[in-house]
């Protein structure tokens, strides 16, 4: 573990849609800095999974299974993190959903639903989060944003939507809590290999090699480990190397 790691040994830590493929590997990363984790996502099985994966760290682990697009449900995470492990350090708002259709084959359903998980939940699991963090030392908020919170997609309309709406929003918040030492990140990658790239990318083949969630896990535990240091990185931007650089 680095020196600047140190302090996250012992902290608290939600992670949403932690059984997906991004979300499992930064919870490997967390639980290899000895951070606790509260496991949310909606198929208990995968996070019991997971929760058995991670008892090879010796942390301590608890699952909630949920559906975020419930509206009470984001206030039961906080709720259960803070009453589990008597508070809140970090919270990493990794769940999300995406779709690929034409724009006027976007039912009100199929807009609720994506903007429910990828806009509302992570909105209000900070709201209600931020009274706990506020007695955190190392407080830290990472919204997992897109390439599609900077660009536009044709049969992503509503997807890249939400994810400039997510965004926008983590600018907002970091703005409005920076003083409070109160760090809010966005990391943006482009396409990762999780059982949402054949979604994402209906054209892809599987010749190009994409990002690993391993590689986003990677980002998060720099951003993590800068936390104590005058250093701060609001976003990250992450592309594969086959693809133009500085070019979204
Ligand atoms: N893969 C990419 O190319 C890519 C690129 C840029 C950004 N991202 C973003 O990265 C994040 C993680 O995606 P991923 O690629 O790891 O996809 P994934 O493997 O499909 O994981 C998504 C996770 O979100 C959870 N989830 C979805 N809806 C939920 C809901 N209503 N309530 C609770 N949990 C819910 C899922 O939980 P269950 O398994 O329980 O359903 C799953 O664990 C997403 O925000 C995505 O937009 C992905």
């Amino acid at each position: 573990m680095s020196r600047n790691a140190e302090h996250l040994k012992g902290k608290t830590a939600i992670v949403t849609g932690a059984a997906g493929g991004i979300g499992r590997a930064i919870c490997h990363m967390l639980a290899g800095y000895g951070v606790d984790l509260l496991l949310v996502g909606r198929n208990e099985g995968k996070l019991a999974a997971l929760r058995e994966e991670l008892e090879a760290y010796g942390t301590k682990n608890l699952c909630l299974a949920g559906d975020l697009t419930r509206a009470s449900f984001p206030g039961q995470v906080i709720r259960a993190a803070a009453e589990h492990f008597g508070g809140i350090d970090i919270l990493i708002n990794n769940a999300g959903i995406v779709q690929f259709c034409g724009m006027e084959e976007v039912s009100g359903n199929l807009y609720d639903a994506v903007m429910d998980t990828n806009v509302r939940a992570p909105f209000f699991l900070c709201l209600y989060a931020l009274k706990h963090l506020r007695k955190s030392c190392c407080a830290t908020i990472v919204n997992i944003c897109s390439a599609s919170s900077h660009k536009g997609y044709p049969g992503q309309t509503l997807y890249v939507a939400s994810k400039h709406a997510l965004l926008g929003m983590t600018k907002s918040l970091a703005a409005e809590v920076y003083r409070e030492n109160i760090r809010v990140h966005a990391v943006s990658p482009g396409a990762v290999t999780t059982d949402m790239l054949p979604v994402i990318k209906p054209d892809w083949t599987g010749d190009e090699q994409m990002l690993d969630p391993k590689d986003i896990a990677g980002i998060i535990a720099f951003l993590l480990e800068q936390r104590m240091t005058n250093a701060v990185i609001d976003e990250v931007m992450v592309n594969r190397s086959t693809k133009e650089p500085f070019v979204v």
